[in-house]
């Protein structure tokens, strides 16, 4: 985020760049920006954008998602993953599991809107999801795909695989079987799978939505002469480095 000579406040998408915005003075390119609206916490919206961007730009502009499908969250404790499960139901899906591996975590996804939760020994549980929404990659998807399509009820129904992390691993040993078994698409989403002028237009809605508290955000603002201490420390919060 950045401040403009107008005293905009402007949320910037950039390319892959070793450049950041975290500066007293930057460059950005205007275009690739959106104005955020007066009065808007920015600690909120800079803990919240990227994590809810992947879900939101995913079921907006990499599938043909609508209002009534079913929905597994795979990775779902984690940041991007919680907020996955909210923009999901908010977006109308009609059933949204949440998979993940610790209990604890997957409990309070209930009260943001997971209808279901499950361990990864239950996937068979989500066999009949239209989309997936992958943060996880490696042997969690590996070892989910062949269960969920094998077990659905009608294999030639479509099942739209939108990966977006791979915290569990780069690669998945996926068997060849799995892509035959059912009628699969495996499509992935980040910069450079959706265009950027079409992420632009999807961040003043996402905003709005994290303004109006429609998005729970656990941030937290840390002074950045406290990086040392806050880069290590365990939580679940988002810290925001602030001046
Ligand atoms: N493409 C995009 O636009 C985009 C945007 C944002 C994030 N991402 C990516 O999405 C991924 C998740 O991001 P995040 O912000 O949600 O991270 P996070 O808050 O650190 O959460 C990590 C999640 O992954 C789970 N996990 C980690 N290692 C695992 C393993 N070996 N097996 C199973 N589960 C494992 C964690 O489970 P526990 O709760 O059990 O620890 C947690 O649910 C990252 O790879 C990130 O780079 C992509």
């Amino acid at each position: 985020m950045v401040r403009d000579e107008e005293g905009n406040l402007r949320y910037v998408v950039l390319d892959d760049t070793a450049l950041g915005t975290f500066a007293d003075r930057t460059l950005i390119d205007p275009r690739r920006s959106v104005i955020l609206p007066d009065g808007i916490d920015p600690v909120r919206i800079a803990a919240a954008m990227n994590p809810a961007m992947s879900s939101w730009i995913a079921l907006r502009r990499r599938v043909d998602f609508h209002a009534g499908q079913r929905v597994l969250v795979l990775g779902a404790t984690g940041n991007a993953g919680r907020m996955a499960v909210q923009i999901a139901k908010l977006f109308g899906a009609a059933h949204v599991i949440a998979a993940g591996r610790d209990t604890t975590r997957l409990k309070a996804l209930a009260a943001l809107g997971a209808d279901e939760t499950i361990t990864f020994d239950q996937i068979g549980r989500a066999a009949d999801v239209d989309v997936v929404i992958d943060y996880l990659w490696g042997d969690p998807a590996a070892g989910a795909l062949i269960p969920m399509l094998t077990l659905r009820a009608d294999r030639t129904a479509p099942l739209a695989w939108i990966q977006i992390g791979s915290i569990a691993g780069q690669t998945a040993p996926i068997p060849s079987a799995a892509l035959r078994s059912a009628r699969v698409q495996i499509v992935g989403s980040g910069i450079g799978s959706v265009p950027a002028r079409d992420i632009l237009a999807e961040l003043p809605e996402l905003a709005s939505a994290v303004a109006a508290g429609s998005i729970d955000v656990r941030a937290r603002a840390v002074p950045l002469a406290e990086v040392a201490r806050a880069w290590t420390a365990e939580t679940d919060d988002r810290i925001v480095f602030v001046p």
